[in-house]
């Protein structure tokens, strides 16, 4: 083992009041194994605080009735609720009137209506044509894959993968070169989730904005704690996910140009997204109703909009300081154990650290954490071909939120060190 304690912390926590913001986390109040819950799986889901938690409350014992179909008081104040739930998003992700907000059920759900949208309402209106291309970054969840895999073998398009280099990193000079006339998307992640790498999304987005395609940016990683402000991205279509930015799962947002999104074919048809229908045929609604078709998540909508509120009274700098001081003390403390390597340690405005440990399994090292207490994510992380471009194999994951401590960081690397010598 090498030289892991003590540790050096390598910023000072950033200036956030955890002890207080963790008392608003009813779910972090409780012991695992006999040990105070360390919480450190945050990409995967972060936890609602008792604002979150009220507001949805208040909305199912004093609002709740299916919204836009009803003259009765409910269904009207439901309305409203879900409005305002919009209007919040939007303000939180500095969407203009050029843009528009979809709530989906998830990141997933975006990107799925996103790359099925394209080309599914038929070859007449179809974005995606054969021999057009597709650009996908390499570092991104199979989310923001396989969607267009499936777009690129019903319409004949090819796919091109953005490859990372061997520490995961993108280069802007590398989509220079695979841009052309026939690049129509390119999708790309705010933030990698099995790596932590930032990409330099904006510059992309710009690029390949100017080289005609349709920009897709997956946000879900990002949206907790440095949330992309589309005034100032060339982003036509933006996903991301409410459980990952303390609010309520099941809830998600598609947001973008109105234009861009007019060019998507609805997915989800049926009530509430048609402007008219007869029996053989039909009208979509304006936007956003015409990919909101059904009985939205309408308390879920409420619930993600107060966490954006909540994320804004924190304050967005202040906890995008403390989650990259918590990876910094992290990385510091995990790379001192010998045999340990981290992935992506150049990677700074991350939120999350990942990493492998010669000769263990990461599943090994999880369960051990999770005796103490400390709960970590193992594995591909859903994003199987960026791991095995690393070449490494599955990884240990812990990510962090505005209620995780540096006390908590300590815990972490005492734990994988003594997990290491257990299994070895
Ligand atoms: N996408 C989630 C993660 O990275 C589940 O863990």
């Amino acid at each position: 083992m090498g030289n892991a304690h003590p540790l050096s912390r390598v910023a000072p926590a950033a200036a956030l009041d955890v002890a207080a913001l963790r008392a608003q986390f009813p779910v972090l109040q409780q012991s695992i194994h006999g040990h105070a819950l360390a919480y450190l799986d945050n990409a995967a889901t972060t936890h609602m605080p008792v604002a979150v938690l009220q507001a949805m409350r208040r909305f199912e014992e004093c609002d709740r009735a299916n919204i836009h179909r009803g003259v009765h008081t409910l269904s009207q104040r439901a309305t409203d609720d879900f409005e305002a739930a919009r209007a919040t998003v939007k303000r939180f992700i500095g969407a203009g009137p050029a843009h528009e907000v979809v709530f989906t059920s998830g990141t997933t759900e975006s990107l799925n209506t996103i790359a099925q949208g394209l080309w599914a309402g038929g070859p007449k209106t179809a974005w995606l044509r054969p021999d057009d291309e597709i650009i996908v970054s390499g570092l991104e969840h199979h989310a923001n894959l396989i969607p267009w895999q499936h777009a690129a073998q019903a319409t004949g398009a090819q796919l091109r993968v953005l490859r990372p280099d061997r520490e995961g990193r993108l280069h802007v000079a590398d989509l220079q070169r695979l841009l052309s006339a026939c690049t129509r998307v390119f999708a790309v992640t705010a933030g990698a989730n099995a790596t932590g790498e930032r990409p330099a999304y904006e510059e992309m987005l710009q690029l390949a904005s100017e080289a005609g395609a349709l920009t897709v940016l997956d946000a879900a990683q990002a949206a907790s704690h440095a949330v992309p402000d589309l005034s100032r991205l060339a982003c036509d279509f933006m996903a991301f996910s409410g459980h990952k930015m303390y609010g309520p799962m099941g809830t998600g947002v598609l947001a973008g140009r109105r234009a861009a999104l007019e060019r998507l074919h609805p997915l989800r048809l049926g009530g509430d997204m048609v402007e008219w229908v007869r029996y053989d045929s039909a009208a979509w609604a304006e936007l956003p109703a015409r990919l909101e078709g059904g009985t939205p998540n309408v308390g879920g909508a409420v619930g993600l909009a107060a966490a954006a509120d909540f994320i804004d009274q924190v304050g967005r700098a202040a906890i995008d300081a403390h989650v990259h001081a918590l990876r910094a003390q992290a990385v510091a403390g995990l790379a001192a154990i010998e045999g340990l390597t981290v992935l992506a340690p150049h990677a700074t405005s991350s939120a999350l650290v990942s990493f492998v440990a010669t000769d263990v399994h990461p599943h090994d090292i999880g369960t051990l954490l999770d005796e103490r207490g400390i709960a970590v994510r193992t594995g591909h992380h859903c994003a199987q071909p960026l791991i095995d471009h690393l070449g490494r194999g599955p990884t240990t994951r812990a990510s962090f939120a505005l209620y995780n401590t540096a006390e908590e960081v300590d815990r972490l690397v005492a734990a994988v060190a003594h997990a290491l010598k257990v299994l070895r």
